[in-house]
């Protein structure tokens, strides 16, 4: 009877196994890495969020080109010891870390401010740094919800105050890292960008909504920049094995999908091959204001974030939460 139970128990989870396994080798199939040998010599590369995950690869594949990689981190100590197995692993002595914190618009100003001093150059910037939703509604000392002022609004004023910089640098290139996430959003209230309508705080909604913002802002600041010698693209990782599960309190996205994703998703160095793409590839040079995934542009990005007269209200509305000043505007 026993023996019965445990064997048909011992078989449900085989087949499960199996099942995971060949999903996720199936699912990883594509693109798990660019063709291109592109240099990135002479270049420098400022990417946020580089001490883990899928920032760490990209960051690692830049110094492997030859750029001068500008890691934006908030915690110093990590990225330094990242900073420093990246140099060991690519025999570069470009790698540097400089502080930001993308849910603090002070800190984003005074790391534009460094990076505007001490940088001659800009070629590509990538928008990467991100949090899965916080569980609770918590409010930022600039009174912004924190999910949506990490992934959105401090990369917005981050863009804008650098965009001089790659405009000099020309050809240049912006990364804005989103995710199919957005399309569980339905609709985008302006009005509450800052998720302070009463009873609507969900950390996967603010994440999602964070993430359709992520690209139409990357659209509008593509049509705003067309024919500058500046392209804005934003992307989709894929589902990539990251510490991002396991630093959400929320417990689906921290036990279930933790505990799958390793089988299920992709490595990190995986999912940094679309960031890679859109940062050094040829073909990708004068690609501007569209969503890829997989290493090709992508016809997945909804309605909802393709909607220009959206996106502009969206920045709009950006501007005025930032408070972005006049000598601030470079567009
Ligand atoms: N993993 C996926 O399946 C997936 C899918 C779609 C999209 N994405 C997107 O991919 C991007 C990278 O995520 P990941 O999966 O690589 O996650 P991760 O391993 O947790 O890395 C996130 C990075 O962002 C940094 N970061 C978080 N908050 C920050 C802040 N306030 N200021 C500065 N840096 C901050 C983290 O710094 P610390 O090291 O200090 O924590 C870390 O370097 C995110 O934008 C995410 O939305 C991921
Ligand atoms: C890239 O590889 C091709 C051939 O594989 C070679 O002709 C070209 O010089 C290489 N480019 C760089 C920048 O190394
Ligand atoms: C990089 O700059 C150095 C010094 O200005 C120059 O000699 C070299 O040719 C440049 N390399 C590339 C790949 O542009
Ligand atoms: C965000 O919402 C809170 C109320 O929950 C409010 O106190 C704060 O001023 C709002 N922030 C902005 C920038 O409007
Ligand atoms: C768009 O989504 C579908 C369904 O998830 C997927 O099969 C397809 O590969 C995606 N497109 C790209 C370019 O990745």
């Amino acid at each position: 009877m026993w023996e019965t139970v445990i064997s048909v128990v011992a078989f449900v989870v085989f087949a499960i196994t199996v099942i995971i396994t060949a999903f996720g080798l199936v699912y990883r199939r594509r693109c798990l890495q660019v063709t291109t040998n592109a240099s990135l010599k002479n270049k420098t590369v400022v990417i946020t969020g580089a001490s883990a995950g899928i920032g760490k690869e990209a960051a690692r594949d830049f110094a492997r080109r030859g750029a001068r990689v500008i890691m934006a981190c908030r915690n110093l100590q990590k990225a330094s010891k990242i900073a420093n197995d990246i140099e060991a692993s690519t025999g570069s002595k470009s790698v540097v870390v400089r502080e930001l914190d993308t849910s603090s618009l002070d800190s984003v100003r005074k790391f534009a401010s460094r990076i505007l001093a001490e940088e001659h150059r800009l070629d590509v910037l990538v928008l990467n740094a991100g949090i899965g939703g916080s569980s609770e509604r918590v409010l930022t000392s600039d009174n912004l919800e924190l999910t949506m002022a990490t992934n959105h609004f401090g990369h917005f004023l981050l863009a804008n105050l650098l965009l001089g910089l790659l405009k000099e640098s020309r050809p240049s290139r912006v990364v804005v890292v989103s995710s199919m996430m957005h399309s569980h959003l339905k609709t985008l209230d302006i009005e509450n960008l800052n998720l302070s309508k009463s009873g609507s705080y969900w950390s996967l909604q603010a994440y999602c909504q964070s993430k359709a913002c992520n690209i139409l802002f990357a659209r509008y600041l593509a049509a705003l920049l067309k024919d500058s010698g500046v392209v804005v693209n934003s992307m989709c990782p894929g589902m990539v094995s990251t510490e991002i599960f396991m630093k959400s309190r929320n417990f689906i996205s921290r036990y279930i999908y933790g505990s799958l994703v390793p089988f299920l998703g992709k490595t990190a160095e995986q999912g940094a091959q679309t960031i890679i793409h859109l940062a050094v590839s040829e073909e990708t040079a004068s690609i501007t204001g569209e969503f890829f995934e997989n290493c090709q542009v992508s016809d997945n990005a909804t309605n909802l974030v393709l909607d220009d007269g959206l996106a502009k209200k969206l920045w709009e509305a950006s501007e005025a939460l930032v408070g972005l000043q006049p000598e601030e505007q470079h567009y």
